[in-house]
């Protein structure tokens, strides 16, 4: 291969030839790998998707999705159907007269905050074993800064180039960011091999950065982190709003007015969870002490993050006048935000134990995280029905803004409740509305608003 490409970010709006080489190989079909190659699928690649886990393997053959994303059902049936995916468990298969083997399986966390690699390890030693010379792997899994450099060690002399190209997909929206992405991110020392990672994005409208691979990994964790930081802060502001009597959705408005702050990230609320901002925030944590650098501001993020969910359960328990004993909780909303039922990392499941173990009897309710959450909540009841959820609670607490929420007869929720008292975790509802309805209503950075 070629000459390695001008080190340093160079970021260009090109639009490229869209020549991949040959098939696409995905190998892992988590919420990365799947979307990636359903949407490489759709927009006309020969797709390869490796999948060993047998459970997922079967329903994916079947072309039905193992997860909730919004539209990736009925594209997944649609690309299976049409022959341009196949999903398969056998990667030598898959492997076969592949242009660009994309890595997306699990870098899940280890015991102390690092990233395991376990996975990725595996994949490619399977490149190494079965694909052609010259194929190209780039690894779209999240890996610490300095990992593909040093896995590259090893593939240099394979001829198997490692090109990094991380990957920023919103669960719930993941589709339309695949599509729509704000850029394309690839790192990695050899610049045919980069092109030829270019060229399955280069149909997206979207400026390219092309850098070293340890660049590009810290991109993505600098991105995950600096969201997070941003999420923490104006939950510290928010707080600091209830002390001081000022309104946390005001002051996000008029600072994110400012576009050298924006105000994307600044909603007060829980927190945030999931699958990739509590862990990419402590792997960077890790990676920095284990250069010997304390890195103060994530710190202090993760430790935000984790009181904004501690505070959230003692505002329930003041709103019920400072004690849960044998009271009834109603928690709208499971999964770690709307349009998933990804329960990873969700606050609900902290509140709930929370408030369980201060002595609440808590009814649960979730369009679509239920099966996902049973196997966490134990003792919770967990029902389908929102009305059936609300019957007789002593408060309803909103914990995911699932649009369903804010659309409920409230009126009707007003007549069935044993206690008129809202406390809305993500500022959804209409408190001045619920508050004619005779709720005391409570939020997150905002004055409480009682009834007449
Ligand atoms: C995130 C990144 O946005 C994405 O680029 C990356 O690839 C994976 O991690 P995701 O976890 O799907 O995506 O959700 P996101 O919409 O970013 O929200 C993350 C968390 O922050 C959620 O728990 C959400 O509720 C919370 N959040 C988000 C807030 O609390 N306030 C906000 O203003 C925004």
């Amino acid at each position: 291969m070629t000459a390695a490409p001008r080190p340093g970010p160079v970021s260009s709006p090109i639009m490229l030839d869209g020549s991949a080489g040959g098939a696409v190989c995905v190998v892992g079909a988590g919420y990365v790998g799947l979307v990636t190659a359903v949407c490489l699928a759709d927009n006309g690649r020969d797709v390869r998707l490796v999948e060993v886990e047998p459970t997922r393997l079967g329903m994916l053959q079947q072309g039905r999705s193992p997860i909730h994303e919004p539209g990736l059902d009925r594209l997944l049936a649609g690309v299976v159907d049409q022959g341009r995916l196949r999903v398969t468990g056998d990667m030598a298969a898959a492997l076969r007269g592949a242009g660009v083997v994309l890595i997306a399986v699990g870098t899940p966390p280890t015991e102390d905050g690092g990233a395991d690699l376990a996975q990725v390890r595996t994949a490619l030693d399977a490149a190494i074993r079965h694909a052609e010379p010259g194929t190209v792997l780039a690894i779209k899994s999240t890996i610490p800064p300095g990992t593909t450099a040093s896995l590259n060690r090893t593939l240099v002399r394979e001829r198997l180039p490692l090109v990094m190209c991380p990957e920023f997909l919103r669960e719930g929206s993941a589709l339309s960011d695949f599509n729509r992405p704000a850029r394309v991110v690839i790192g990695g020392d050899d610049a045919e091999a980069v092109e030829r990672v270019a060229a399955l994005f280069g149909h997206l409208d979207a400026p390219i950065i092309r850098t070293d691979p340890t660049s590009a990994e810290m991109i993505k964790y600098g991105t995950n982190s600096f969201l997070a930081l941003k999420i923490s802060f104006i939950n510290e502001i928010s707080h600091l709003c209830e002390l001081t009597g000022a309104d946390v959705d005001a002051v996000a408005d008029g600072m994110g007015l400012d576009p050298r702050v924006g105000r994307a990230f600044l909603g007060a609320g829980l927190g945030f969870g999931g699958s990739c901002f509590p862990k990419d925030v402590r792997a960077l944590d890790h990676t920095a002490s284990y250069h010997g650098q304390t890195m103060w501001m994530l710190k202090a993020a993760i430790e935000v993050n984790a009181q904004q969910r501690r505070r959230f359960v003692a505002k329930v328990r003041d709103s019920l006048g400072g004690n849960l004993q044998d009271c009834r909780i109603a928690v709208l909303g499971l999964s770690f935000k709307p349009g998933t039922d990804d329960m990873r990392q969700a606050p609900a499941v902290d509140i709930i134990r929370h408030l369980e173990d201060l002595g609440a009897s808590v009814s649960a309710t979730d369009p679509v995280a239920i099966p996902k959450a049973a196997p966490l909540l134990g003792a919770t009841r967990l029902v389908e029905d929102a009305y059936e959820c609300v019957r007789d609670a002593d408060a309803v607490v909103l914990v995911t803004e699932w649009p369903e929420f804010a659309a409920l007869d409230w009126v009707r929720v007003a007549a069935s409740v044993r206690r008129r008292v809202v406390v809305d975790g993500r500022n959804v509802l209409d408190g001045h509305a619920l508050a004619a309805m005779g709720f005391a209503y409570r939020s997150v950075g905002r004055r409480a608003i009682l009834p007449d």
